[in-house]
Parts: structure tokens; sequence; C-alpha cells
């Protein structure tokens, strides 16, 4: 069991008393954070006591204290699961062999960069989500918004204390460019195109939740799978966070189908926009738009980099161990797609080459669950229309569709063609503007606005009216 230092300074279980170096170094680094918090984090409501839950443990018992805290105030902190006792790396070159505590010199700047994207996605969402508190649809929707922003800033944390733990000067340097660098900033942006894009309403980010957020857990739990000890256990840790963070995308686009399903018969009508609800076809539509740019995170179809960090034991495959073959890949094959002037086929491909492809469709697999389940509501309701993932094709600009028209049926389509009918199938501005038009702050307890119905329960325990935000 490692010790948790609950009231230190930086809280932990990694024993940064021990390494009096380090802790100044991060200590040093803490006043930056929240500098960075004060400028670029939530831009209203910043010192109002919020409903939040805190990480204060990784045991099985409860690992998490729920209290009114002022966010700059929150103890983010350092928290790496249990390590698994004779762990050994059950994939790649090195298959069988003992986990590294150390980083091996020969891999030291690939898993750098690892470290370092998947860090820079975690402060560049809470700078995409700032501006949103001012609209939340309810006191609970706030609260949850600042518990994802606070925990995407605990992942922060996670990644910039590997960087100073085992990546040396480089990695101090690194953990400074996580605060420079900036959603949007035309000069100095976000490593990943996705993250440079503003969230612009409630709609949007619950969509981001939903489909975005899941790119971020296929790529932790397949960094869960590294031979780099260190870098796995905090993967796993950060998972339980991030299961909130779907659950608040899932239950957000639920909600939102629910109230267009209740307007809809109230009204008697498919088009509830007079009525301030969203029409099932615009949701369709941003459905469209969030799954497809969440699609390109993964990557192109086949890559050589994946191949060298899956080879070299640095990432694994999603649920890597319960997988029934070589973990090797070197000689089982699979298909991928390919797209050609004459249409949409496929070749023949290791699965070592085609690791993007694998994780890209486990998270499909997933992102389809959700629409399910939201399908079963308008089933429930009688109402006939369903909601769907467009074709892996559509709206692309990553891999073997990239500057190609798809339809959302899989069909490839001419320059006209796609321009004929990108606007039934991309939010358009018009759109947009009918959504922001329903942006509303709603800041009195169990309130709602009316584009979106109530939760069905609370935050741990809570009522749904629970004072989750102080005003
Ligand atoms: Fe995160
Ligand atoms: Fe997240």
């Amino acid at each position: 069991m490692s010790n948790v230092d609950i009231d230190a300074k930086i809280p932990n279980n990694v024993d940064l008393a021990g390494d009096r170096r380090l802790q100044r170094a991060l200590e040093q680094w803490q006043p930056k954070f929240v500098r960075w918090w004060e400028d670029l984090g939530p831009a209203a409501f910043k010192r109002n006591p919020v409903y939040l839950r805190t990480a204060v443990a990784v045991g099985q018992e409860g690992w998490a204290n729920f209290d009114h805290v002022e966010m700059p105030d929150y103890r983010w902190g350092v928290f790496l699961a249990e390590p698994e006792p004779d762990r050994r790396i059950a994939f790649g070159d090195h298959k069988g062999e003992p986990v590294w505590q150390e980083v091996p010199g020969e891999y030291r700047s690939d898993l750098r960069r690892l470290i370092v994207v998947q860090g820079d996605t975690e402060p560049a969402s809470v700078e995409q989500q700032r501006h949103l508190s001012l609209t939340a649809p309810s006191l609970y929707d706030m609260r949850n918004l600042f518990q994802v922003n606070v925990e995407e800033g605990r992942h922060l944390w996670a990644m910039v204390y590997l960087l100073h733990r085992y990546f040396g000067r480089d990695g101090r340097q690194e953990a400074d460019e996580m605060l420079e660098r900036h959603s949007g900033d035309p000069d100095n942006p976000r490593i990943l195109g996705a993250f440079n894009e503003e969230t612009p309403d409630w709609l949007s980010f619950f969509m981001f939740t939903y489909f975005t957020d899941r790119d971020g857990k296929y790529q932790l739990a397949s960094l869960r799978e590294s031979a780099f000890d260190p870098l796995s256990r905090t993967c796993d840790f950060m998972l339980k966070e991030e299961a909130h963070h779907m659950f608040v995308g899932a239950t957000g686009v639920g909600r939102v189908v629910q109230r267009t399903i209740d307007l809809m018969h109230e009204h008697d009508t498919d088009d509830v926009q007079p009525h301030g609800g969203i029409n099932l076809d615009v949701l369709q539509k941003y459905v469209n738009f969030h799954y497809s740019v969440s699609l390109d995170l993964f990557g192109a179809e086949t890559s050589t980099n994946a191949a060298n960090y899956f080879a070299a034991g640095l990432k694994g495959r999603f649920k890597e161990e319960s997988r029934d073959d070589d973990h090797q890949l070197k000689s089982v094959y699979r298909l991928v797609p390919e797209a050609t002037d004459d249409g949409i086929g496929t070749r023949e491909v290791t699965q070592l080459a085609a690791l993007n492809e694998t994780l890209r469709d486990d998270y499909t697999e997933d992102c389809q669950k959700g629409v399910d389940r939201w399908n079963r509501s308008l089933a429930d309701a009688g109402i006939d229309f369903r909601l769907r993932l467009p074709h892996a094709g559509f709206h692309r600009d990553v891999g073997t569709f990239r500057s190609r028209h798809v339809s959302p049926d899989g069909l490839l389509l001419s320059d006209e063609e796609w321009q004929a009918n990108a606007s039934s199938w991309l939010p358009t501005d018009a759109d947009r503007a009918h959504v922001q038009s329903l942006m509303v702050g709603v800041t009195e307890p169990g309130k709602m606005a009316g584009w979106v119905a109530p939760p069905s329960r609370g935050i741990h325990q809570q009522p749904v009216d629970y004072e989750y935000v102080k005003i």
C-alpha cells in the first residue's frame, strides 16, 4: 500500500516528501498552474463554492471526498493506482519481462512524446470550455462542468508529475510548455487539432464529453497497458475519474433527446424549434460532427509510430491481456478501409500496422452503446426517428478518407454531391445560432433550461434541486 499524504502542499501517494528535489520542483510549478487556472480556467463563478469530488485515495473502499469547495482551492494531487505485484509486460518485443520502474534510455523520447501529447489535451479542454459556466442550464450541470474541469486539471498534474520525476530537465521544460500552449492560440496552439476549437454551447459540451472524452478513455486505456509502470498506474487512476466525464456526456445528450421527445408530444409536432427545443435532425448533425472529428484523433489506419510503440511495449491495445492472440501481431492480419477513386474497399495489413484502426473500432463499438440507449428513449416514446453514427469515412481529415467526400451512409461523393448535401449532414450556421439562442444560464436550484430534461437523479445521493453551486 502506498501511503496517501493528503495534507501536503501537493496531496500525493508517491512519497513526494521523500524526494526533496522533486518536491521543490513541483512546488515551483504549482503557482504557475494556479495562475493558468485563474487566467484560462472557468471564466465565471470562479470563487463560488461548488459541490466537488476530490480524489483523496486510490483504494477500492472509496477514493473520493465530496464537499463544497472554491475551485482555486481545489486540492489537485498526484495519485497512482496501487502497483500490481510482479507485473509483466503483456505485449510486444519485451513480452513476459518485468515492467519498468524507470525509463529505458532507448525509449525516453518516445515515452516523453506520448506523455506530452496526452498531457496537452487535459488543460486544452478546460480552456475550450471556459465560457460555458455563464450559460449552464442548471446548477447541477454547472457543477458537472466544473467537476470535469478540475479533474482535467488533475490529469495535467498526473502527466506533469511523470515529466518531472522521470525526464529531468527536458521533462520540466515540457511541463512549463503545457501552460504556455493555449487552445486556439494562433502562435502557440495545443498539439491536437480538435483541442483548438472552442466548445461554443452546452450541446457541444455534452457531445464533446461523450465522443471526445471517450477518445481520451481509449488512449488512457492503451497507455495503462504500458511497460512503463508509473505511466500505467497513473492512467489507471485517471480512468476512474474519466468515467464521470463520459457519464456527463451520455446523460447530457440523453436528457436533450428526452426533452425533444417531450416537446414533440406536448405540441404534436416534429419541429420543436419554435418551442425552445432542439430538433432530432439537428442532434443527428451534432453527432455526425463530433463523432467524425473524434475519429480523426486516433490517427491514420496504419501507423509506423503506433507499431513501434507497441513493439517497444510503450502503448498496448484496449484490454490487451484479455485478447486471444500472440500479442506481437507481426504475423496476424486484418482488413483496414481503403478509399480510392473507384470506391471504398479494404486492404489487408498486419495487425501491428493497424493498431490505430483496432483502437478506433473498439471506440466505435463503445460509442454505439450510448446511441442505442438514446434510441431506446425514442422507441419507447413511439417516435420512428433513430440517431446513428455516420460511416467512418464521413467528414474525415486523417487517413485514407482525407480529402474525399463520403456520405453518412458510406457512399463516395463528388464535390457537387457533397456541396448539395452537407447542410443536411453537418450543423449549419443557422443550427448553431438556434442552439446558441437557447443558451441561458439558470442558477436557481432544481430549475432547468427549457431545451434539456432534468437528470433522473442528483450527484452523490443529493437531490436534483440541491445547491450544487452556491450563488
Ligand atoms: Fe482527462
Ligand atoms: Fe475527461
